[in-house]
């Protein structure tokens, strides 16, 4: 384990760089959402989903509407994985109550066609929205940046949307590898330019989803998660050294060690199925973050106060974010929120 880390220094920030913080540093995936009855105002106002995520002033203050309420100890900066593709010149919509739909992306033309210099610009709306965030949030609440990793990305321009096997991408990944990796160099490097343009903006770390890294065999897991990643990490760290990059290869647990070794990620997020037992002894190697069953938390009552317990006992001794598994879900009760913020920083 590293030097501890100054007082002053924020406590999610001190248990990245390895410091047991008590109680743990604590903020929810999906923390600004539909569960908010304050963010469905805005939602509502905003029109459509990506037009909130476009506009500075609204994006910040969904962004600080859960660290009011729960005081938080970190804010996530409010926008989309997806916002990459967009960006690139795909057509990207959100249709509520339905998820994201995208025009696909099939072949060799259409990876072509995708432009990184039109992507440069389409992000300015986010910078911007950092920094209007980072000026009115306390100096102990630092935010966190956010891409979705190339693979994870990769898989929703290539289906069009989300998919539970992710049949398309991988049909093309290994009829086409060429194609394939060229989108995966792309998004590698259009990712780790935005990431670096969060931190110019105020984020103070990074988060890189990785949510659909769970269908991969070995080989295709290296390949298409680990070292897409790798490339992203390298890119930011040889701009910003010091900013920690927190990796969440959702549905991995089996990789854990080899992904934190080999991406050079400084922590990992774990998903609810990752063992517990198993999350210790990562956190020999480097602080992990997670994993409350987002259901547990839709459910509240004793199943929920025996698992948060259970995780608090387990891994609190060491350096550890509490959070969920994976998204809180929008019909999650505001008042179990409550009730986990105050178990979380009761009980240990
Ligand atoms: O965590 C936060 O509070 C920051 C904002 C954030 C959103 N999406 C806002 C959002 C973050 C970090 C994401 C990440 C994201 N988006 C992921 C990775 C994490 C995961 O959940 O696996 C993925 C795969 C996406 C793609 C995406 N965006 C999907 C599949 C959907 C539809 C599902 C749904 O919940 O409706 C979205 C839309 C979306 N992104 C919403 C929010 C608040 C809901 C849309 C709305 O408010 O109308």
């Amino acid at each position: 384990m590293k030097d501890e880390a100054p007082q002053t220094m924020p406590k999610f920030l001190r248990t990245l760089s390895g410091t047991v913080c008590t109680p743990p540093a604590l903020w929810l995936m999906r923390q600004a959402g539909r569960y908010l009855p304050e963010y469905r105002e805005v939602r509502a106002q905003a029109g459509s989903f990506l037009g909130l995520c476009y506009n500075p002033d609204l994006a910040a203050e969904v962004t600080l509407q859960p660290v009011r309420r729960f005081g938080f100890d970190a804010a996530i900066i409010f926008s989309d994985i997806l916002v990459v593709p967009h960006a690139l010149g795909q057509r990207v919509e959100f249709l509520d109550g339905e998820g994201p739909r995208l025009d696909p992306v099939t072949n060799a033309k259409a990876v072509s066609s995708l432009s990184p210099d039109r992507a440069r610009t389409c992000f300015d709306p986010v910078y911007e929205a950092i920094r209007k965030t980072v000026g009115r949030l306390e100096s102990q609440t630092p935010l966190i940046g956010f891409c979705g990793a190339p693979w994870t990305v990769a898989s929703y321009m290539i289906e069009g949307g989300g998919s539970p096997d992710q049949r398309a991408a991988k049909l093309l990944a290994y009829k086409d590898p060429k194609t394939f990796q060229t989108l995966l160099d792309l998004l590698a490097e259009t990712s780790a330019d935005y990431l670096i343009g969060q931190v110019d903006a105020g984020a103070s770390a990074l988060q890189i989803f990785d949510s659909w890294a769970g269908s991969l065999d070995d080989d295709s897991f290296a390949k298409f998660v680990i070292q897409p990643t790798a490339k992203v990490v390298q890119r930011v760290k040889a701009v910003h050294s010091q900013v920690p990059v927190i990796g969440f290869p959702r549905g991995s647990a089996a990789y854990y060690s080899k992904y934190l070794s080999e991406t050079g990620v400084d922590a990992i997020g774990c998903d609810t199925a990752a063992p517990l037992d198993l999350m210790t002894r990562i956190q020999i190697q480097r602080p992990v973050q997670g994993n409350l069953d987002p259901l547990l938390l839709l459910s509240g009552g004793d199943a929920m106060e025996r698992r948060v317990r259970a995780i608090l006992d387990t891994l609190s001794p060491k350096p550890f974010v509490f959070n969920l598994g994976h998204g809180i879900l929008p019909e999650t009760p505001v008042e179990n929120v409550e009730r986990l913020v105050n178990l979380v920083r009761t009980t240990v």
